[in-house]
């Protein structure tokens, strides 16, 4: 049978407090509306997304992540029922619906594959119980168990309220059953709203064996209502890439202190240091280390490349056996050989830089092509900017750079060429010479008196 999610994500979501619609809001980098549409995805559904509140920033979002659900616009928020009647024309009557909700973001697969499963017969909910469950819609069912109806909190009696078990609303029906009990459900509630759990107890009239999954783990299925609840989120679903991760042999030296905001690929035997942050697609070969608190954004490392603590990595791609750090910044389309060694408070930005080359401290190396066995001394700059326009300084194989000197590009330096330090290079240094420019003589004055401070 074909497969429909339709996504509620009209309401308003006030408890954040934000501009922004509340299923934008990210867990682990994405928006929570991203999670339950690859959780849609992965069933082989079709996408329907309710959109009331906030429809425009979504759209746009969706457009900018080219996914393209079909969306139903919900303009007044009537309640649960109403938004998945906004959705179902665009549903074939053969079809077997699952309603998911935009903040409800971790549903795993293995509970949505047993809903869809279990709603074969003709309607099943994802129930869990709850320590506290106030605020939830109780789940009634009679003295032999089977499943009677839904209640709200706000309308539910005291004996009800004491009922622990809970709907989570992911719920899953034939799409027939479901547009004939949607259009009898009644807004006489405490909410005045039309309550898609009102559905319940329409089928159980007409003898319908209302089935219920019970959800892998109750925090999966938590809802987003507030900036408190998207941060245990985002721990659960931290937790969860940590556990895999360490299962697929990764080494982390306290998952509850790592963040995956996008992708990792790693191989064998890499260790992961305390507070890195991991977004965007990142690959670390074999034996990687990646040291405390740096942030890896867009990167590959070669086998057995070392990353110290506090760097912030974006857009490099690295051989085997690099040395990077601590405080190295790289940034934007860089490549490194093999065995480079990038020190303490380095910048390289869009650069190429050869096998074995070393800058050990304290140097700017931007839009530069730098060959291999290449050594840059402390203090050097690549003068890439004149103020107009970036360009380019290219350094030969074997090269020497002193400490403290300019290289203003345009500029060559010949390979095996030698630069002294502290000087300022304006024009190409030939293959194997010597450049020196700095001030010549040394003026040195014996016995001179240091300023004093006046008495008073
Ligand atoms: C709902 C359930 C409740 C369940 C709880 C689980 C109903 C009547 N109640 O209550 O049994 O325990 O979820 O979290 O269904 N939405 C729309 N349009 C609307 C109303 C809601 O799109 O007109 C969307 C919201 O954006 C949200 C979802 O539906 O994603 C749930 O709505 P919400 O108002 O939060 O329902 P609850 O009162 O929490
Ligand atoms: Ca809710």
């Amino acid at each position: 049978m074909n497969t429909h999610a339709i996504i509620l994500a009209a309401g308003r979501g006030t408890r954040m407090n934000s501009a922004l619609p509340k299923v934008l809001h990210t867990v682990g980098g994405q928006p929570m509306l991203a999670h339950v549409l690859r959780a849609a995805g992965a069933l082989g559904a079709q996408q329907h997304l309710v959109l009331g509140h906030g429809a425009e920033q979504v759209q746009a979002w969706l457009q900018q992540a080219g996914v393209a659900p079909t969306v139903a616009l919900q303009t007044e928020q009537l309640g649960t029922a109403h938004a998945v009647q906004q959705a179902l024309p665009a549903v074939p009557d053969e079809a077997q619906v699952v309603v998911l909700y935009g903040d409800v973001p971790l549903v795993s697969a293995q509970t949505l594959a047993a809903l869809q499963g279990a709603a074969a017969s003709g309607l099943a909910l994802v129930t869990v119980t709850l320590e506290n469950p106030a605020g939830y819609g109780r789940i009634l069912r009679d003295a032999s168990g089977r499943v009677t109806g839904i209640v709200e909190q706000k309308d539910a009696s005291e004996p009800q309220r004491a009922i622990r078990e809970i709907n989570t609303g992911l719920l899953a029906a034939p799409a027939a059953s479901l547009k004939r009990w949607i259009a009898q459900v009644q807004n006489h509630n405490a909410a005045a709203e039309f309550y898609l759990t009102d559905i319940v107890a329409l089928a159980v009239a007409e003898g319908v064996d209302v089935r219920t999954v019970t959800a892998a783990s109750a925090a999966e299925v938590e809802g987003v209502n507030d900036r408190v609840q998207l941060a245990h989120a985002e721990r659960l679903l931290q937790l969860r890439n940590a556990e895999r991760l360490m299962r697929a042999g990764v080494q982390l030296a306290d998952p509850a202190r790592f963040d995956l905001r996008g992708e990792l690929i790693a191989g064998q035997d890499v260790f992961i240091d305390v507070g890195v942050i991991i977004e965007g697609k990142v690959e670390l070969a074999d034996g990687v280390r990646v040291g405390a608190y740096s942030h890896l954004k867009n990167v590959k490392l070669g086998a057995r490349s070392e990353v110290l603590s506090h760097c912030v990595l974006e857009n490099l791609d690295a051989g085997t056996a690099c040395r990077i750090g601590p405080f190295a910044r790289v940034r934007m389309d860089t490549q490194f050989g093999d065995e480079v060694h990038i020190g303490n408070f380095v910048e390289i930005k869009k650069s190429r830089i050869g096998a074995l080359t070393k800058a050990g401290h304290l140097a700017y190396v931007g839009d530069a092509q730098v060959g291999a066995d290449v050594n840059i001394g402390a203090g050097v700059i690549t003068c890439n900017y004149d103020g107009a326009n970036k360009h380019v300084t290219t350094i030969g194989d074997g090269a020497f750079i002193g400490t403290d000197t300019q290289l203003v590009a345009p500029v060559t330096i010949g390979a095996r060429a030698f630069v002294a330090a502290g000087s300022t290079i304006t024009r190409n240094v030939a293959d194997d010479a010597l450049a020196i420019c700095r001030a010549r003589d040394q003026k040195t004055i014996a016995g001179w008196k240091r300023p004093r401070k006046q008495p008073k």
